[in-house]
C-alpha cells in the first residue's frame, strides 16, 4: 500500500510527532512523516525530525505580515514535500483560513482533554481545577474554531486524588501517544469520513 505522506506542525516538545514516527517505522501504520515544520527555532521535535532523516522546517511568524502569509508559506512547504495530511502536534497557534481551504477536513489536532470541555490552553490543570473524576485525550479533525472540529477518537483516564496537573498530563500523555497513531491510520486505509458534526468510522479488513 502507498504510504500516506503526513505534515506534522508542531511548536514544543514533540513526543507525540515521536509516536507517529515510531508507529510509521515499525510498519504499524501506513503512513510516512514527510516534513516537520516549526514556528519555534528551539522546538525538541525539530531535532526529532532531523534524528529520523526528516526534512525539519523553522518558520519565524515575525517575519510574515499577517497570518495568511504565515500560512501560504507554510502551504509552500506542505506542497513541496507532498504532504495529504497535517497533523498538529502541539501546535501552539489557531489554524487560519489558508491551511484550512488547503486541506479541508484534513488537518489532525491532539488535545489533552475530552472535548468539548476544557477548551484551549492547559487542558489538564482546567480538568484538575473542575474536578472532574475523569479525562482523557481527544483527535479532532481541525476546523476554524479553537479545539471545535469533529472528534475523530477519545481516551478516557481517572483523575485520582493526589495527581497534579504533572502526573495527569503524564497519565493523559500515555494515552496521547496511542491514539493519535491510531487515528492516522485510520485515516490512511480512508476509513473516516466526516458527516457533519460526525465522524464515521468504516470497517477495516481486520
Ligand atoms: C500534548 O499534551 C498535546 O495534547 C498538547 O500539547 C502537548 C504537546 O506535547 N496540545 C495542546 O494543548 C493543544 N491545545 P508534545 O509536543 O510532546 O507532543
Amino acid at each position: 500500500m502507498k504510504k500516506l505522506r503526513v505534515g506534522v506542525l508542531a511548536s514544543g516538545r514533540g513526543s507525540n510527532l515521536q509516536a507517529i514516527i515510531n508507529a510509521s517505522e515499525s510498519g504499524k501504520i501506513p503512513a510516512e512523516v514527510a516534513v516537520v515544520i516549526s514556528d519555534n527555532a528551539e522546538a525538541p521535535a525539530l531535532d526529532r525530525a532531523r534524528e529520523h532523516g526528516i526534512p525539519a522546517v523553522y518558520l519565524h511568524p515575525p517575519y510574515y505580515q499577517s497570518k495568511e502569509e504565515y500560512e501560504q508559506r507554510i502551504v509552500l512547504e506542505l506542497r513541496e514535500y507532498g504532504v495529504e495530511l497535517v497533523c498538529l502536534a502541539g501546535y501552539m497557534r489557531l489554524v487560519g483560513r489558508v491551511l484550512l481551504e488547503e486541506f479541508p477536513n484534513r488537518i489532525m489536532n491532539i488535545h489533552p482533554a475530552l472535548l468539548p470541555s476544557f477548551k484551549g490552553l492547559h487542558g489538564q490543570r482546567q480538568a484538575l481545577e473542575y474536578g472532574v473524576r475523569y479525562s482523557g485525550c481527544t483527535v479532532h479533525f481541525v476546523d476554524s474554531g479553537m479545539d471545535t472540529g469533529p472528534i475523530i477518537l477519545q481516551a478516557v483516564v481517572p483523575v485520582l486524588p493526589e495527581d497534579g496537573e504533572e502526573e495527569l498530563a503524564a497519565r493523559i500523555l500515555e494515552r496521547e501517544h496511542v491514539i493519535y497513531p491510531e487515528a492516522v491510520r485510520l485515516f490512511a486505509e480512508g476509513r473516516l469520513r466526516v458527516e457533519g458534526r460526525k465522524v464515521i468510522i468504516l470497517p477495516g479488513e481486520e
